[in-house]
């Protein structure tokens, strides 16, 4: 036999040396205390359980030892590297565990602040109605048309069978931007007339008869003026839409019809409606068209202790006013009475707006608040 193999003996392996591994360990378990967060973790991680560790360096010298002292050897190793791991394994809960704290703290939301810093905006609740009203026509075949706001007096009182002494022309209702020829000078050119703001929408009706083929089918929704102060139910520069149908044939019934599906359309199933005789120099003959109210619908009425506030319990929403085209309007136009006949109507949309969603003054929607607006949502 020969000499034993110093090589071999355990003693002489220093990184097998008990008190090597222990101290180690002892480090190890040190440097795992130590480590204030997850990142300096890794790195004792790596640093002493990794694969150039000690612990690892000294494993791997267990292989060179004589059998009997492999087994001592490999359980002090194993068991340091086992108590190394295990502290890692708890030192890493525990920091997890306080990061997620923290993070939870550090990165609370607080609901109470403006969730959003540049708010997208809302569209106008009269844009988004006239709107709807727009597309419950056009779905009929209906086209939009438009005029100008500032209009001669011929489209806007004239050709409307609106005569000179006609107490809608007045200065009492009419913004005037400049008088007829002869007056005081200024007027329009061609046709002598004086300019105004439209008090109406109805002077569309003129401009898309000259300007269309017939049959004529058209919506025209617009701003209108009238000199009246600003209050709680009127406003000076106020919304409507009128309606125009002229084609061969068209009889009353066409414009009920037409406005019981508006009404259908808009306000929902089952609301009778009702036209009550009335006069505009410009349809003949003339009606207020009347809803029942969408809310008590009629009951108020019969109720008094059940009071309505839409319709003041009076049962009927007044919509607008409407009727047939009157003869002298289709002939200011160029159009023949005796072939074509037509039925107009024509609203406000403050008003609708109003008795629709329960708004109370009319100057909320004219200042503009965006407080007001974004309740009705965006709607596009
Ligand atoms: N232009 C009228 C107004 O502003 C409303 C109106 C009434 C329009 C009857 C119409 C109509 O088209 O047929 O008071």
């Amino acid at each position: 036999m020969s000499a034993p193999n110093k090589s071999y003996d355990p003693v002489e392996v220093e990184a097998l040396k008990p008190e090597e591994i222990d101290r180690a360990r002892e480090q190890a378990l040190a440097a795992v205390a130590a480590a204030g967060d997850l990142d300096e973790l890794r790195e004792v991680k790596s640093a002493h359980a990794g694969d150039r560790s000690p612990l690892a360096l000294a494993n791997r010298e267990i292989g060179a030892l004589p059998p009997h002292a492999k087994a001592e050897a490999g359980k002090r190793v194993g068991q340091a590297r086992g108590a190394v791991g295990k502290a890692l394994k708890i030192r890493q809960e525990e920091l997890e565990r306080e990061r997620d704290e923290r993070v939870l703290v550090e990165e609370a939301v607080d609901v109470t602040l403006p969730y959003d810093r540049t708010p997208a905006g809302a569209r106008h609740p009269l844009t988004t109605l006239s709107e709807r009203i727009e597309d419950v026509f056009t779905a009929m075949g209906y086209e939009v048309a438009e005029g100008p706001e500032v209009e001669a007096e011929w489209f806007n009182f004239d050709a409307l069978n609106l005569g000179p002494d006609h107490p809608a022309r007045t200065m009492q209702d009419t913004f005037f931007v400049e008088s007829p020829a002869g007056e005081q000078g200024g007027a329009d050119p061609e046709s002598g007339s004086g300019v105004v703001l439209r008090t109406h929408t109805s002077p569309v009706q003129i401009r898309s008869l000259l300007e269309r083929e017939l049959p004529v089918y058209v919506i025209c929704p617009g701003r209108v003026y009238r000199t009246d102060e600003l209050d709680a139910t009127h406003t000076p520069v106020f919304s409507q839409v009128e309606l125009l149908a002229v084609d061969e044939g068209l009889t009353m019934a066409d414009l009920r019809g037409t406005l019981d599906h508006m009404v259908r359309t808009l306000f929902g199933e089952g609301l009778a409606t009702r036209l009550r005789p009335s006069y505009f120099p410009f349809t003949e003959p003339s009606a207020e068209l009347d809803m029942v109210c969408f809310v008590c619908r009629g009951d108020s009425v019969h109720n008094p202790e059940r009071p309505c506030r839409t319709c003041s319990s009076e049962g009927w929403i007044e919509l607008g006013g409407c009727g047939m085209v009157n003869p002298r309007v289709l002939r200011a136009c160029g159009v023949d009475p005796e072939r074509y006949s037509g039925f107009a109507f024509g609203f406000g949309i403050e008003r609708m707006l109003m008795f629709r969603h329960s708004v109370e003054d009319m100057r909320d929607m004219v200042e503009g608040d965006a407080r007001f607006t974004r309740p009705f949502g965006m709607e596009i």
